[in-house]
């Protein structure tokens, strides 16, 4: 009987965890859940004897790739996989796989929900901004931005995306703008909204020149990853441009200092929330689980990202 360790240090919903416990059951797959751990070793000594595991920020390094002697498959309950070592997933035989637009829509939800308390000041009580009228440059168009371009044509936004991965038919179709160039992103937004994931090539790729090229009252909503960001160039574009304003889905290294020069102008979530919501859970959670049954059943692997 195969056997699968869903471990998140930051748990899903009771929900969703009934949901992928269901799941497993129908397959008469074994099971065990590792939540809310804090020691890398936890996490080694409890994917010792499992077949597949599901995370969710989790890391899943060589160190764990090691320790987890039967391991088939890891599938990461969400889209963004920066969080596992893919070489080390092949070198140990691993099919590594990711969950996309699971969660997408309530990443989405977050964002907009960021760009409307940035307009209104944090809700500070003085006269703050619409969104509608403003242009909204999308950078990536991947599941997240293509959910967030629907969101914002509602309340009446010019929208633009700039993703040389995607094609640019897909945005006229969705009624999106296609820009040619990630400056055009930073010099046309006035929310400038990031859905890049974070590689060797993007970290600390929004740097001087891209915060350089923004209006002086640009809002950056960041709900990727604080990785893509130059966090001393981002300092330096909070100096040079008296409104600028920025939003993020977890604070950059930097945030005490940026928070205490310039508290009216960053907002940073407490911790990664952008997927903490019962449904995103249910839908990753579950599709995780449906992909390793899929995988050790008949060997299907849709979504695989170590290849
Ligand atoms: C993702 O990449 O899917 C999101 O960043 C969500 O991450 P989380 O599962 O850690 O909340």
């Amino acid at each position: 009987m195969p056997k699968v360790l869903i471990a998140t240090e930051k748990p899903f919903a009771a929900e969703a965890v009934n949901k992928i416990k269901a799941e497993l059951e129908a397959a008469k797959y074994e099971y065990e859940f590792l939540e809310n751990y804090t020691e890398a070793t936890q996490l080694h000594a409890a994917v010792a004897d499992v077949d597949g595991l599901i995370i969710r920020s989790d890391i899943v390094d060589e160190a764990v790739f090691n320790a987890a002697k039967n391991l088939k498959v890891v599938v990461r309950a969400g889209a963004g996989y920066d969080n596992i070592d893919l070489k080390a997933a092949t070198a140990h035989n691993v099919v590594a796989m990711n969950t996309p637009g699971q969660n997408s829509n309530a990443v989405a939800e977050l964002a907009l929900g960021m760009m409307i308390y940035m307009a209104r000041g944090m809700y500070n009580g003085k006269s703050g901004s619409e969104l509608s009228g403003k242009t909204l440059t999308l950078y990536g168009y991947g599941w997240v931005p293509r959910f967030l371009a629907n969101m914002a044509k509602g309340v009446g936004m010019k929208i633009y995306a700039y993703d040389p991965y995607i094609s640019k038919d897909l945005m006229t179709q969705d009624g999106v703008t296609p820009l040619e160039t990630v400056e055009d992103i930073f010099k046309l937004g006035d929310y400038i909204s990031l859905h890049i994931p974070a590689t060797a090539e993007t970290k600390k790729s929004i740097n001087d020149k891209l915060f350089g090229l923004m209006k002086d009252n640009a809002i950056i909503i960041n709900t990727a990853r604080k990785e893509v960001i130059d966090e001393e160039a981002l300092m330096r574009a909070f100096e040079a441009k008296s409104k600028f304003r920025y939003a993020s889905d977890v604070a950059p290294d930097n945030a005490a200092e940026l928070k205490e020069k310039y508290a009216d102008r960053i907002f940073c979530t407490p911790k990664k929330m952008g997927a903490q919501t019962g449904e995103a859970n249910v839908n990753a959670g579950v599709a995780a689980a449906k992909q390793i049954i899929g995988f050790l059943e008949k060997g299907d692997k849709t979504y695989q990202v170590n290849k």
